[in-house]
């Protein structure tokens, strides 16, 4: 290569860098998320050209496959992104993710493949090719779980005898096979296969133990685990936007895999050695109690007495679509002199920011949203809490049953407030998979019905009272 194309190339590949970090700055707040979104699509826009027409050194450059690859895969997102659900898009996320790991697998795999037979893998670059074989391995098979988990087709009940020992055991193994491998006078190809199926095993042997309320932290730590393999891959072909890409994908996944810890209340050292937190058994149902329904009606008119009302969103909002007539009920109370502020638990949903995301979609004004330890300092001074499709994210059992699979976990105390009225379907467990003692609470009442539906009713008889 001319050093002319040398600059160029450079250059290209240092506005990509640039792009992504300007992207990945606006990802963190949702008014600006969307562009910068676009922008990072852009920066990655702008390297895949730079790669398919400044070309490395040597390389065999099959446009035909290559325009095959990019239709196929442009096609298969376009579509998948256009078609999935708002409540889907946890598990698309989880399995996109997978497919990043499966990238830096395979880029892995084939430069061993094609690698001298007498080279020695005790070298920088062989050391990052066989690290990029492990961790993408487990990160493709171990987001496959995540998302079967997720879709509900793998139920956390999926338990392995001794998880943890299987766990260790394997880990010491591969790691112990990969030193081996490093340090034979020439590559031996059966001790690569053996190593991808034993990674490939260990991704689905780390995930599967965890369930419940753990999910947020493996699904973060994955995230992460992607990025490290991509920027392996890209150290293995010498691409600087690759391995920028990687670590800035990396580094946020483990930023967000520590602050996800945070807000479970787990140890990151729980999370590496796997098989926490597994769903227990339904915890805290007894036959006779009872619940007191509550009547839109009556609802209505102490919502429109109140002077402080909480919204708690959850999941169920999400799977309702209702965050529209939730913003519409807020405008409605202010209207009548109604405080109404938003608590956000940070698990809320299934993806981080999950409700955030949804409340923006809605136009809700972002300050109106509160983190968990400033509403729970109000929730005593709120008239009504109004807790819509959440149900793990306001369990009592976090705080007060330790055999329960969220205990430890850090909750919204909506059970402090003068009132509390919780929107949902039926009596059904939430993804923990537990009974929720709230719901039997002295000062809580159910609301039984479709979010949407619930909320709209609610809106027309706001109207009348
Ligand atoms: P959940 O505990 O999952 O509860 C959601 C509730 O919504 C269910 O009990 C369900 O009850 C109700 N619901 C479903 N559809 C509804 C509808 N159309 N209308 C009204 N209600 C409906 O939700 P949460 O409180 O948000 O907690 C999140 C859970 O997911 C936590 O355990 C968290 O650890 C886990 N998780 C979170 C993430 C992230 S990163 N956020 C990722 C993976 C897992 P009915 O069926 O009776 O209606």
């Amino acid at each position: 290569m001319t050093n002319d194309w040398q600059t160029i190339k450079d250059l290209g590949y240092l506005i990509s860098i640039v792009l992504f970090i300007i992207g990945l700055k606006r990802l963190s707040h949702p008014e600006t998320a969307k562009k910068g979104n676009l922008i990072a699509a852009a920066g990655m826009g702008l390297a895949i050209l730079i790669a398919l027409f400044i070309p490395m050194e040597g390389a065999n450059n099959n446009y035909l496959w290559i325009a095959a690859g990019i239709v196929v895969g442009a096609v298969i997102g376009l579509v998948a992104a256009k078609k999935v659900l708002m409540t889907k898009m946890p598990e698309m996320v989880s399995l996109f993710n997978g497919l990043g790991g499966a990238c830096s697998m395979l880029i892995a795999f084939v430069e061993l493949y094609n690698m001298d037979a007498n080279a020695s893998l005790a070298s920088g670059q062989g050391v990052t090719t066989l690290f990029a074989l492990f961790i993408g391995s487990i990160s493709f098979t171990g987001s496959i779980v995540a998302w079967g988990k997720l879709d509900g087709f793998l139920r956390d009940s999926l338990v392995l005898p001794a998880p943890q020992i299987i766990n260790l055991v394997l880990l010491v193994g591969i790691l112990a096979l990969n030193v081996y491998v490093a340090f034979l006078p020439s590559l031996d190809f059966s001790f690569i296969i053996a190593l991808l199926v034993l990674s490939l095993i260990y991704g689905v042997t780390f995930v599967t133990p965890i369930g419940g309320g753990d999910m947020p932290v493996v699904i973060s730590l994955l995230n992460s685990f992607t990025g490290l393999g991509a920027a392996g891959a890209g150290l293995i072909y010498g691409n600087m936007v690759m391995v920028t890409g990687g670590i800035l994908v990396g580094a946020s996944g483990t930023i967000l895999t520590v602050l996800m810890c945070q807000a479970m209340n787990r140890s990151l050292l729980n999370v590496v050695i796997g098989g926490f937190g597994a769903a227990g058994t339904a915890s805290g149902t007894s036959r006779e109690q009872v619940v007191k329904e509550a009547a839109a009606n009556d609802l209505a008119i102490q919502l429109k007495y109140a002077q402080r009302v909480m919204i708690v969103p959850g999941y169920g909002m999400a799977v309702a679509q209702a965050q529209h007539s939730v913003h519409e009920l807020e405008k409605f109370l202010e209207s009548e002199g109604v405080e109404v502020k938003y608590a956000i638990h940070p698990v809320a949903g299934r993806m981080p920011g999950h409700m955030n995301v949804l409340l923006a979609e809605a136009d809700v004004d972002y300050p109106k949203l509160m983190e968990l330890e400033d509403a729970n300092k109000e929730m005593e001074q709120t008239d009504m809490v109004l807790v819509i499709g959440a149900n793990d994210v306001v369990n009592p059992a976090a705080k007060e049953d330790s055999s329960s699979p969220i205990f430890g976990m850090p909750i919204l105390d909506v059970e402090n407030a003068k009132a509390v009225t919780v929107l949902k379907r039926s009596m059904s467990a939430g993804y923990a998979g537990i009974q929720n003692q709230l719901f039997f609470g002295e000062r809580t009442k159910m609301l039984f019905g479709d979010a949407k539906s619930s909320i709209n009713k609610l809106i027309e008889e706001v109207g009348t009272v």
